[in-house]
């Protein structure tokens, strides 16, 4: 039998901005088939750990690996080509090209261009309420609708792993509920999902395992029920 490798495995990360430190010593786990989720006030250095993964910043001590390999310090093009799939803070679509553009865009890095036509069809699927609109300038859409944009382009890269900065920020609670839903739909089809969220209620009830960050440090890790029902998150993240 082959055990299936971790497939994100954060060990003993420090980073920061110039000498400033922001991260202290963080390890996070991401197994195959699961959905994680990081939760964190604002500021707590969530997008930072992202910018780390994505090789966006570079660490100055600990490492990453991704499928059982070493990829720490990889640039950014490394890291998509090796599985990774960003959906950034504040979604960076470019609003003046179409839906369709923004698609084809997602998928630039894939050397199996004769799947690309197939995932786009797949991709489409998901969205039923972007499927009629590809020759709609992203900047048209609504906010929720431009997440899923967002998604969208992401999953154009046939990515194993999702790494998600806070998808629900700003949208209505109905559309929240849709991403949610849309998040795990994206799990079962067999990509693995890293969550960063402040809406550590959503986060949690959608989630398998979260971490829980303050001011750059892992204070928490357990299975995200348990973290729902800890009467510290309660009290911190969900204000009972
Ligand atoms: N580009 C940057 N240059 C300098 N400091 C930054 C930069 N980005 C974030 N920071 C600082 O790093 C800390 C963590 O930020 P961030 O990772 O964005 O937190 P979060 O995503 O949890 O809100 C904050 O104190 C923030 O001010
Ligand atoms: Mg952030």
């Amino acid at each position: 039998m082959t055990v299936d490798a971790t497939t994100l495995d954060v060990s003993g990360i420090c980073a920061g901005y110039g000498s400033v430190p922001v991260l202290h010593d963080v390890s996070i786990k991401v197994e195959p088939g699961s959905v994680v989720t990081l939760i964190g006030a604002n500021g707590a250095g969530k997008s930072t750990l992202l910018k780390v993964v994505g090789g966006l910043i570079q660490s100055t001590g600990g490492s990453v690996a991704f499928n059982g390999t070493d990829c720490t310090r990889r640039r950014p093009d490394q890291m998509v080509r090796a599985g990774l799939g960003i959906v950034p803070e504040g979604r960076r679509l470019f609003g003046e090209m179409t839906l369709r553009e923004n698609l084809e865009l997602g998928a630039y890095a894939r050397t199996d261009r004769q799947n690309i036509a197939h995932d786009f069809e797949r991709v489409l699927g998901l969205f039923p309420e972007l499927r009629d609109r590809l020759s709609t300038q992203a900047k048209s859409f609504s906010g929720g609708q431009q997440q899923m944009v967002a998604i969208a382009r992401a999953l154009m890269g046939a990515p194993k792993l999702l790494l998600l900065d806070e998808p629900t920020i700003g949208l209505a609670p109905v559309v929240v509920d849709r991403v949610a839903a849309l998040i795990r739909e994206i799990s079962e089809l067999g990509v693995d999902i890293l969550l960063i969220e402040q809406n550590a209620e959503v986060a949690l009830s959608i989630a398998d395992f979260g971490y829980v960050l303050e001011n750059g440090r892992v204070v928490m890790a357990d299975k995200a029920e348990a973290l729902l029902a800890n009467p510290q998150v309660r009290l911190a993240y969900l204000g009972v």
